[in-house]
């Protein structure tokens, strides 16, 4: 039918990564907002791809709000994680997080994630080859995942991050 199945897709990462630019180039042009804010909390958002309707939480990821994401672990079919790849003084805390949330008991097992490495178009950003290793993704062996260089700013990157993400989850 239109629009297909319904998936809800946690949206994580650090601050700044650029999670909500993500979702908001995801959206159709018309829906798109120009301006992005830091987000507080979370928002939640609607984008349809790969003959799929997502459902988007799109968390915060300053600090002080990390705690929420956690209670949106049980609901989430799919979780992609942004990482800003020329943020490399915070490339650990970024493991750190993703360590955290994949040893979390309400975190499914099956559920697929795709790791964006975000922010591909600035200088100094990091190979998603480099980003793998630093955050140890060989070591995940009970879900699907991937990781995908994109630029949310364009877009770049985006529809096959989330076109492979839509072939795990049909
Ligand atoms: P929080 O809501 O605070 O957790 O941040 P966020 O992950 O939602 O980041 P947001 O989408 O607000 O983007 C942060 C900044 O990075 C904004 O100024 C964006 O324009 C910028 N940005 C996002 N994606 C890219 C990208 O691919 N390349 C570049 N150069 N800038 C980007
Ligand atoms: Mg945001």
């Amino acid at each position: 039918g239109l629009g297909g199945k319904k998936v809800n897709v946690l949206v994580v990462g650090l601050d700044n990564s650029g999670k909500t630019t993500t979702i908001e180039r995801l959206k159709p042009r018309s829906k798109q907002s120009v301006e992005v804010a830091p987000t507080v909390g979370f928002n939640v958002d609607e984008f349809q791809r790969g003959g799929l309707k997502f459902t988007a939480f799109d968390m915060s990821g300053a600090g002080r709000y990390r705690v929420l994401w956690e209670q949106y672990y049980q609901e989430a079919q799919a979780v992609v994680f942004v990482i800003d790849s020329a943020d490399k003084l915070r490339l650990v805390v970024a493991k750190d997080e993703l360590d955290n949330m994949l040893g979390h008991p309400q975190l499914g097992r099956g559920v697929p994630l795709l790791l964006l490495a975000n922010k591909r178009d600035l200088p100094t950003a990091l190979s998603p080859v480099e980003i793998a290793q630093a955050l140890r993704l060989e070591d995940i062996r009970q879900r699907p995942w991937q990781i995908v260089p994109s630029n949310a700013l364009t877009g770049d990157g985006l529809d096959r991050g989330i076109e492979w993400l839509a072939g795990k989850l049909l």
